[in-house]
This record gives C-alpha cells, sequence and structure tokens, in this order.
C-alpha cells in the first residue's frame, strides 16, 4: 500500500484496497493506541493540527494518534490566533506552517480548503473536515466501526439519518461505502437530502439508494443507523434551521422496530438526535466509534510519515 506522503483530501484519494490495508493496520494500532504497548515509531517527525472550526474529538484524536506514535505536535485552534487575522491568506499561513512540520491536519469552515492547502504545502495535507465538503479521516473510523462490529464491510444495509446535506461525514461515508457494494438508505427531509454531486457520483458507481424522509419506514432493514446532527451552523437562514431542528430522534420505543444486533452510530457531537436511554443498549456504538479516531489516525499516519509498527 503506497501512501507514503500523500495528501488525503476526499475519500475518493484512496482506493478500496488502500482502505482495507488501514483498517487492518488500525486493528494492530489498538494496543498502542490504549498505551498498552509502546513504539515511537514516529519519533522525530511533527505534525501541524490547523483547526480553524471547533473540534473535540477529530483534533484530540489526531494529537493522542501522534503522541502515542512519539510524533511532536504544534497547533492552533483559532483564526484569531494566527497572522490570518491580520489578513494572511491560507495559501501563505500554509506555506509557513509547511515549513514547521511533515504533515498538516486542517479543519476549515471553507469547503475545498483542504484541496487548496494540498496545493501549496509540499508536505501531506490530511482533510479533517472542510466546511459542509467531506471528512474522510471520520469516514475511516466509521468503516472500521462497522467492520470491527459487523465482521466485514460487503454489502450491508445502511440508513443514513439527518443532515445529509450540510454533514460532511455522511459526504465521505456514503461514497466510501459505494466502494463496499454497500446498499445505502438515505433518510432527511427533502432540503437535506444528499448533495446531486455525490449522489450522482454514487449512483455513477453502482450504488441504489432509497431515499425517504421516514425512518420508521426503512428502520427493520438496516445493519446501521448512522445518526448526524442538523449542522445549525452551516444555515444560512436560522428560520430555516428551526423549521427541521428536531426532526429525528431516536429513541429506546423505535429501536424495538430495529433488528438485535443494529448498531447505532453517530459521529458526534450529539444535540436530542438520539436519546441519553440508548446509551446503555447493545446499539449504541458511538463512544466506541470516538474511541477508534485514535487507532485510525494512527494508522493514517504511519502510512503517510513512514512508520512501520510492525518493524
Ligand atoms: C463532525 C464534524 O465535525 O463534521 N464531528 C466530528 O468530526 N466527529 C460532525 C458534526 O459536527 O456534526
Amino acid at each position: 500500500m503506497d501512501f507514503y506522503d500523500k495528501d488525503l483530501v476526499s475519500i475518493r484519494d484512496l482506493t478500496k484496497e488502500q482502505i482495507n490495508y488501514l483498517l487492518d493496520q488500525s486493528e494492530k494500532m489498538i494496543p498502542y493506541a490504549k498505551g498498552e504497548k509502546v513504539k515511537k515509531v514516529l519519533d522525530g517527525k511533527v505534525l501541524g493540527n490547523l483547526f480553524f472550526e471547533p473540534s473535540t474529538r477529530t483534533k484530540l484524536s489526531f494529537e493522542s494518534a501522534a503522541g502515542r506514535l512519539g510524533c511532536t505536535v504544534i497547533d492552533v485552534s483559532e483564526m484569531s490566533m494566527t497572522s490570518m487575522s491580520k489578513g494572511e491568506t491560507l495559501a501563505d499561513t500554509i506555506k509557513m506552517v509547511d515549513g514547521y512540520c511533515d504533515v498538516i491536519v486542517l479543519r476549515h469552515p471553507h469547503e475545498g480548503a483542504a484541496r487548496l492547502a494540498a496545493k501549496f504545502s509540499e508536505n501531506p495535507v490530511i482533510n479533517a473536515g472542510d466546511g459542509a465538503g467531506s471528512h474522510p479521516t471520520q469516514t475511516l473510523l466509521d468503516l472500521f466501526t462497522m467492520r470491527s462490529a459487523k465482521g466485514s464491510l460487503e454489502g450491508l444495509n445502511i440508513v443514513l439519518v439527518g443532515d445529509l446535506k450540510y454533514g460532511r461525514t455522511v459526504h465521505s461515508l456514503a461514497e466510501a461505502l459505494t466502494m463496499f457494494g454497500a446498499k445505502l438508505t438515505l433518510v432527511a427531509p427533502e432540503s437535506l437530502q444528499m448533495p446531486k454531486d455525490i449522489y450522482n457520483h454514487i449512483v455513477e458507481k453502482g450504488c441504489k439508494p432509497v431515499k425517504t424522509a421516514v425512518l420508521e419506514d426503512v428502520i427493520d432493514q438496516a445493519d446501521v443507523l448512522y445518526v448526524t446532527r442538523i449542522q445549525k451552523e452551516r444555515f444560512p437562514d436560522p428560520a430555516e434551521y428551526q423549521k427541521v431542528a428536531g426532526t429525528y430522534r431516536i429513541g429506546n420505543a423505535i429501536l424495538r422496530e430495529a433488528k438485535s444486533d443494529m448498531i447505532v452510530m453517530h459521529p458526534l457531537p450529539r444535540l436530542d438526535e438520539i436519546l441519553p436511554e440508548v446509551d446503555d443498549t447493545q446499539h449504541a456504538k458511538y463512544f466506541e466509534q470516538a474511541f477508534n479516531g485514535v487507532p485510525v489516525r494512527m494508522a493514517l499516519l504511519c502510512a503517510i510519515l513512514g512508520g512501520d509498527i510492525n518493524g
């Protein structure tokens, strides 16, 4: 698997073989991610963590992943703390940071920012979420969580529910699942359905998604229910957000309609779309999913920076 020195801007940058390789490597990282084993295979490397949008899991799990492998992290969390607040362009900022580290992890409010950064950086750039665009590393940990729970990714019946328009995690995830022949059901109010370009892309790749607004009609078919937050911050008009806020609330009542081994996932943070009563059921996988960010990002950093845990 050759992913040394490569950018990860979109999940389309990876082949199915490369994804499988990264998931296999992620499995091997688990004892290292938990600190039960220690191998500082990225000793001497530096990661630049640039987060220009709020983040808990993605930022901290990249830091944890790097730290477990002996890679130093330099970071900025707010645009106001950088020279961008003085008017410096993203391109110039990236060119500077490029000189201070070996890999750049970027979260930015604008779709396309990671692609732009990759153009201006000689070192690899990892997209940690670009506006309503995509979130490929979240997809890797989502796939890892599904594969761990279900044994295989092939042919799973996946229901994606919530904000499919602005939710970047489901954009990357739908594309990746299509590579694995998943059956996708897209549950959202019409105004929050999957953007046309992504919908057309997955159809072109052989997926035949079912679209509906009614979760009750499809939940009994699901192997995985992937719930997303309605992305309030991306609505141009707050009144439009109010119309769809709270549309889906997953509680134990609706889960009684589901297969007993169906898993519920969520990239988090959640608002009210999964009730706390679900946390203690056999369905809940979202906290394990959040932990999986560490081994998966360790595997990715090793692949990109050339660290070999097996050696
Ligand atoms: C998501 C994101 O930032 O896109 N969170 C995450 O990375 N785990 C989901 C969200 O904010 O709703």
